[in-house]
C-alpha cells in the first residue's frame, strides 16, 4: 500500500525523503512523489518506480530542510503523474499525501467544486488539499485550527502529512485508521507509515494514535486531539535496527527471510518458558475473561495469517474439545457471527494493519468478546486494539510475500494453544514433548534449510507449468493452502489447495500428465489415506512431489523431500519452509521480481 514520509529539521529533506520511500518501496507501489518546501514550493511526481521520479530531480540543488515524499498505490484512479501525490493547492501553497480512503470524497468534490476549487486528479485524496484549503482560510490562516476542521469533515481512514510555505519549517500530520509513525533526533523531526522508514535516522519511535494531529518542527513534536487539545508526547525505543531491514548478502529480501527463520523462531520462543520448562504467556494469564464459561475460540486472520490461524484452530479444538473457528476477516464482519462475552477473538496479523482484520476487531469488541492480538509490530494499531498483544519476535518482514512472519506465527499459536488449554483445564496431549520440541525448533528448521538443493531440482518441474496442486489432510492442510498460495502469488502459477480426500471430488478432472502434485504427509493416521490420493493423481500421469517425515515408507514414489525429525504436531512448520524454497526457485527460474510481486502490497491498510 502507499508509503508516507516527511521530514523537517537542519540537514536537507530530499535524502530522508528518498530513503525512506525506497524502505517502503516493498509495501508496493505504482508511482511517487515528493515536495519540497521553503518560500516557494516546488512538486515531483513520477509514474513507476522511485528512480524514474530521482531522473526528474537535481538532488544537488534541493537545499530545502522541510518536505514530504509518497509512493502511491491505486485505489482511486489509475496510475499516473497526475493521480501521483502529493496534491497541491490551487496556488501551491500546501501539499498533501495521504495514505487510506476518503469515503465521502464525492460530496466533498461537489461542495468544493462549487465554491471555485478545480481539481486535476481522479483521486479521493485531491479533497483533501482543497478542503485544508478552504479551512485554512475561514480560520484565519491557522493551519493547526484549519486541520482540526478539516478532519472532522473526512469519512473513512486517513493518515496525513501537509507541508505549507506559510510555515516552511513545519511538517503537520493527522491520524485516523491508517498507520502513521513519528520520531525525532538532534536533527530534526520525521514522519512515516511504517518505522523502518526512520531507522537510519532515529529509533526513537512514537506511533500516532487515531483522532491525533502532530505537529512537527526541528526541535520537537506537538501532538494534539482533533479538538486540539495537546496531549503527552513519548517515544518508545525501537528494538531493530536499520540494517536488519536490509537485504544483507542475499539475492531478494524473501531468501534472507527464509534463511532467517530459525533466528526468527528462536527470537518468538526467547523468555517463554521458565527454568522447569512451563510456559510463559503473562498476557493471557492477565486476561479478563471468564475461562469457566468460554464457549468458543475464534481465530480471525487474513492470507498467509489466516492459514495460520487455522492451523492454531485445528490443535486447539483437538486439545481442548472447545468449539474452535478459523475465519477469514474480510468474511467475519458480514456473517453475524456468534460472539459474545463468552467467546474469544484472536486475530493473526504480521503487520498488525490489515483494514479487514482491525474491521474484524472492531466488531469483536462491540460484541464484548475477549481479544487477542497476534503480530510482528511493535506499536501496531491491532496491538492498541486488542486486550492483550503477543508478539512473533521475527524482526522486519520486508518482501511481500510472508515468510518468517508465518512459522513464527505458528510457533506462538502452538504456545497460545497450550496456555488456553490449560486455562480450560483441558490436558494437551504430549505437552511436555511439545515443549521440548519447540526449544529444537531452531536446528529443525536449520537442518530443513539444507534441503534447499533438492527443492531447487523440483522447483524446475513448476517452471513451466500453468497450473499446480497441493494437497494435504488435517494439520497438512494449512500447509497446503499456503504453499499453493506463496507459489501464486511470486511466481504466478496458478495453485489450488485441497484437502488430499476431497481431490477425488472435482479437482481430479484436471489432473493430466507431467501436471505438478505437491502433497504432504506428516500427520501418521492420516497419512496412509493421503497416499492413496497421491496414487490416484500417479495413475493420471501427474508428477508428485511428496513432503513427509523422516521415516514413512515412500518407496513408490520418485521424488520424496524428508522433513527432518520432529514432533508431529509441529512438522506443518518446516514443512512451511520447503514450500517456501519451492516458491522462491520456481519464481527465480522464472525470472519473477520476487519481492515485489504485481498487484500485491505487503500492508493492506484499505478493505
Ligand atoms: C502473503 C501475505 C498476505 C498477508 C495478508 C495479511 O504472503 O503476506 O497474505 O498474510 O495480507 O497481512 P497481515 O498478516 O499483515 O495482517
Amino acid at each position: 500500500m502507499c508509503g508516507i514520509t516527511g521530514y523537517t529539521g537542519s540537514g536537507s529533506a530530499l535524502p530522508f525523503l528518498l530513503q525512506g520511500m525506497k524502505c517502503l518501496e516493498y509495501r508496493g507501489y505504482d508511482s511517487a512523489g515528493i515536495t519540497l518546501v521553503d518560500a516557494s514550493m516546488t512538486t515531483w511526481k513520477a509514474k513507476g518506480r522511485i528512480t524514474e521520479l530521482e531522473k526528474m530531480l537535481d538532488a544537488e540543488h534541493c537545499p530545502e530542510h522541510t518536505g514530504i515524499g509518497h509512493t502511491r498505490w491505486a485505489t482511486h484512479g489509475v496510475p499516473s503523474q497526475l493521480n501521483a501525490h502529493p496534491h497541491n493547492n490551487m496556488d501551491d501553497t500546501i501539499s498533501i499525501i495521504h495514505n487510506g480512503i476518503i469515503e465521502n470524497y464525492v460530496e466533498l468534490k461537489r461542495e468544493l467544486t462549487g465554491k471555485g476549487y478545480v481539481f486535476s486528479s481522479q483521486t479521493d485524496s485531491e479533497v483533501v488539499v482543497h478542503l485544508i484549503d478552504d479551512c485554512f482560510r475561514e480560520n484565519g490562516h491557522d493551519m493547526l485550527k484549519a486541520l482540526e476542521t478539516a478532519v472532522k469533515r473526512l469519512q473513512g481512514s486517513f493518515a496525513l502529512c501537509i507541508v505549507t510555505t506559510y510555515e516552511k519549517d513545519k511538517v503537520y500530520c493527522a491520524k485516523k485508521e491508517s498507520p502513521l509513525v513519528l520520531g525525532h533526533s538532534a536533527e530534526g523531526s520525521f514522519c512515516a507509515s511504517d518505522p523502518t522508514a526512520l531507522l537510519a535516522y532515529t529509533r526513537e519511535i512514537l506511533a500516532m494514535e487515531d483522532g491525533q494531529i502532530a505537529v512537527l518542527t526541528r526541535d520537537r513534536i506537538e501532538l494534539y486531539d482533533f479538538e486540539g487539545n495537546p496531549l503527552p508526547v513519548s517515544f518508545v525505543h525501537y528494538p531493530y535496527d536499520a540494517e536488519s531491514a536490509q537485504q544483507g548478502g542475499y539475492d531478494s529480501f524473501m531468501r534472507k527471510e527464509i534463511h532467517e527463520q530459525p533466528d526468527a523462531i528462536r527470537g518468538t520462543l526467547r523468555g517463554r518458558f521458565d527454568a522447569e520448562d512451563h510456559l510463559i504467556m503473562d498476557e493471557i494469564e492477565s486476561l479478563n475473561l471468564d475461562w469457566d464459561h468460554l464457549h468458543r475460540v475464534y481465530f480471525i486472520a487474513c492470507g498467509t495469517a489466516y492459514h495460520a490461524s487455522i492451523y492454531g484452530r485445528t490443535l486447539l479444538q483437538r486439545a481442548a474439545h472447545i468449539s474452535c473457528i478459523a475465519e477469514p476477516a474480510s468474511e467475519f464482519r458480514y456473517e453475524d457471527p456468534i460472539v459474545d462475552e463468552h467467546t474469544l477473538c484472536i486475530f493473526v496479523s504480521q503487520s498488525g494493519e490489515t483494514a479487514d482484520t482491525l474491521a474484524a476487531v472492531r466488531l469483536a469488541r462491540e460484541r464484548h468478546a475477549a481479544t487477542i492480538a497476534l503480530t510482528n509490530v511493535l506499536g501496531s494499531s491491532i496491538s492498541r486494539m486488542c486486550d492483550a498483544t503477543i508478539y512473533t519476535c521475527a524482526g522486519p518482514e520486508i518482501a511481500v510475500a510472508s515468510t518468517k512472519a508465518y512459522t513464527t506465527q505458528l510457533v506462538m499459536l502452538v504456545c497460545i494453544d497450550l496456555k488456553i488449554a490449560e486455562k480450560l483445564h483441558a490436558v494437551f496431549p504430549e505437552e511436555e514433548k511439545i515443549i521440548r520440541s519447540l526449544k529444537e525448533l531452531p536446528q529443525i528448521v536449520e537442518k530443513t534449510l539444507d534441503l534447499e538443493a533438492q527443492i531447487e531440482e523440483y522447483a524446475g518441474l513448476l517452471v513451466d507449468q500453468h497450473d499446480a496442486y497441493f494437497i494435504g489432510r488435517q494439520l497438512d492442510y494449512p500447509t497446503a493452502l499456503e504453499g499453493a498460495l506463496k507459489l501464486k502469488e511470486i511466481s504466478y502459477v496458478h495453485a489450488d489447495a485441497y484437502y488430499a480426500g476431497e481431490l477425488k471430488h472435482g479437482p481430479i478432472a484436471l489432473i493430466e500428465p507431467d501436471t505438478v502434485v505437491v502433497a504432504i504427509a506428516t500427520q501418521k493416521d492420516v497419512a496412509s489415506k493421503t497416499f492413496s490420493n497421491m496414487q490416484e493423481t500417479l495413475a493420471r500421469g501427474a508428477n508428485v512431489i511428496f513432503l513427509t517425515d523422516a521415516d514413512t515408507d515412500a518407496r513408490d514414489f520418485r521424488r520424496v523431500v524428508r522433513i527432518p525429525a520432529c514432533m508431529e504436531a509441529l512438522a506443518p512448520i518446516p514443512a512451511a519452509v520447503l514450500l517456501q524454497e519451492l516458491a522462491y526457485f520456481t519464481a527465480k527460474g522464472k525470472g519473477c521480481d520476487i519481492d515485489k510481486p504485481r498487484n500485491l502490497a505487503k500492508s493492506v491498510t484499505v478493505e
